[in-house]
């Protein structure tokens, strides 16, 4: 499934990003190397990120 249908980024490599450290859409545009476009994807990385986050603190308790 294509989060990014601009740049071809797809769900799998948004969680690859966000496990090597993305902390940002930004961060997940610069591991595929290439930048926002439209940025209709931006929103649904930034909740891949915040939905990741929960998931660590989760974790940690
Ligand atoms: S869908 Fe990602 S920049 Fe357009």
């Amino acid at each position: 499934m294509y989060v990014c249908n601009c740049n071809g980024i797809r769900a799998r490599d948004v969680h690859f990003a966000i496990e090597a450290g993305a902390k940002r859409p930004k961060d997940i545009f610069a591991s595929q190397g290439c930048k926002a476009q439209c940025a209709k994807c931006v929103c649904e990385m930034r909740e891949m990120i915040h939905e990741s986050e929960h998931a660590y603190a989760m974790a940690a308790e």
